[in-house]
């Protein structure tokens, strides 16, 4: 077994809640007449609520306040769990399933790192509420991705080493999160193409060949 632990990214990873968190933040872009576009929500990926704001902030035609940042963040995440209330077990994909279930048959400790402070929610209606080790998201830390926080402490959590952990991951910010932990990393999508990807994965299941091979 070359990892003892797979530390799984949540948006975009083990569900296409990615999708979602661009469909939130349009909606509120195109109230506030900002221009905002699907290659501008590649930034957002792995980096916090507020932070995401301030980049589509960049395109605005006007400064915004504090307290408007704050109701505009609020609202996002209002219209954001709307649509997650759509999500049932289908959305969890029958490869990913069958990825976490063969690592945990195999005795490979497996925990969530995720920015998102609606982790445990999105989990719960996919059906996944019990089946992490340990989750270490938007609650438990001060600096989001590409700052290793997430991942040190899940690591933490799990009893393990960052060198005997394997962080997944979609984002170009959660693989350098990984780089600067000390981790090797496995990159889906985009992420595949990142500097300093360990492990560049053309398929889900191609992770139990890296992890257990
Ligand atoms: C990450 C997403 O997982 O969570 C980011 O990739 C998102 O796009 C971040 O901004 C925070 O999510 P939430 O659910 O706390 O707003
Ligand atoms: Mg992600």
């Amino acid at each position: 077994m070359k990892y003892t632990a797979v530390i799984f990214d949540l948006d975009g990873v083990i569900c296409s809640t990615d999708n979602y968190h661009y469909l939130a933040w349009k909606v509120l872009a195109e109230e506030e007449g900002i221009y905002f576009d699907r290659e501008i929500n590649h930034r957002l990926r792995g980096v916090s609520r507020m932070e995401s704001l301030e980049i589509i902030l960049e395109r605005a035609s006007r400064a915004y306040a504090g307290e408007e940042k704050a109701a505009m963040a609020e609202r996002k995440n209002l219209i954001y769990n709307v649509l997650l209330e759509q999500m049932t077990p289908a959305d969890l994909p029958g490869e990913v399933a069958n990825v976490l279930h063969t690592l945990k048959q195999s005795d490979v400790k497996i925990a969530i790192g995720s920015s998102s402070k609606n982790a445990r929610t999105i989990l719960q209606r996919i059906g996944l509420d019990h089946a992490f080790d340990e989750i270490s998201d938007g609650t438990n830390i001060s600096h989001s991705k590409p700052n290793p926080e997430v991942f040190l402490k899940a690591a933490k959590m799990l009893g393990e080493q960052p060198e005997d952990c394997l962080v997944v991951e979609d984002a170009k910010a959660g693989i350098a999160a990984a780089v600067a932990g000390g981790f090797d990393s496995a990159g889906i999508g985009e992420a595949a193409e990142e500097e300093g990807v360990t492990y560049p994965l053309g398929a889900f299941r191609d992770l139990l060949g890296i992890v257990l091979g």
